[in-house]
């Protein structure tokens, strides 16, 4: 394990996970993955450590390159992991995005800009930022 996952599994909200039975007014995450769902962008242990970071990344080379289609997109996390029931990544504290960002007290500006929910997956590559 390299320093910088070190680190990271250092940081405030896992060691709060680790006493989540301490906490208990806060519900616990409960991570849903659609039945059928491909397998993620990177391993999720990997992914729940770097996935703010592989975003922006991939913001700063849309916005500064132009490079669209990557592997990592906002739209894409959003088509694997809008529930099926809500359509969204965050419309309830059960939809994906959410479950873990109100437990650790994330707060998101993404989805101003962006739409949130699951477009019908043939035209995905249609859904950019909503403006
Ligand atoms: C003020 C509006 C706005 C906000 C807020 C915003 N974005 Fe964007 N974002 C855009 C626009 C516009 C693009 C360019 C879309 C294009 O040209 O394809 C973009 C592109 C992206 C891309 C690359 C294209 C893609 O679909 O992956 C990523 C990744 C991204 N944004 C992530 C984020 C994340 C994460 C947040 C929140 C932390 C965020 N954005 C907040 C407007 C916004
Ligand atoms: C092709 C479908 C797909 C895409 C695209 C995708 N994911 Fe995933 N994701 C999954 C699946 C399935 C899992 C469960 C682990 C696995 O099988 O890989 C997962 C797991 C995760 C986890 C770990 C959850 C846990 O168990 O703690 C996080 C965090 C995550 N994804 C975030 C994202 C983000 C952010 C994006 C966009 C950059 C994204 N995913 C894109 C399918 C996807
Ligand atoms: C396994 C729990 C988990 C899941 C699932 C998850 N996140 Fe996160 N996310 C976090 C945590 C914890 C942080 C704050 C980490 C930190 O402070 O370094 C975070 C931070 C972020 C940030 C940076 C916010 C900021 O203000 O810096 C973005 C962007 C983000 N997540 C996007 C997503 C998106 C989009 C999804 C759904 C596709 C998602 N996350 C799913 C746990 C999760």
């Amino acid at each position: 394990m390299t320093r910088t996952s070190l680190a990271r599994l250092a940081l405030p909200w896992l060691a709060a996970l680790a006493v989540a039975g301490a906490h208990a007014e806060v519900p616990k995450p409960v991570i849903e993955i659609e039945p059928g769902t491909e397998s993620c962008v990177a391993p999720p242990e990997e992914m729940r450590r770097t996935h703010m970071d592989l975003l922006s990344h991939q913001r700063d080379r849309t916005l500064r390159l132009g490079e669209r289609g990557a592997k990592v997109s906002l739209n894409g996390c959003i088509s694997c992991h809008a529930s099926r029931t809500t359509g969204s990544v965050n419309a309830t504290r059960q939809d994906f995005c959410e479950t873990c960002h109100a437990y650790a007290a994330v707060k998101l500006d993404c989805f101003e800009c962006h739409q949130s929910k699951a477009p019908a997956r043939q035209s995905a590559d249609a859904a950019g930022a909503k403006r």
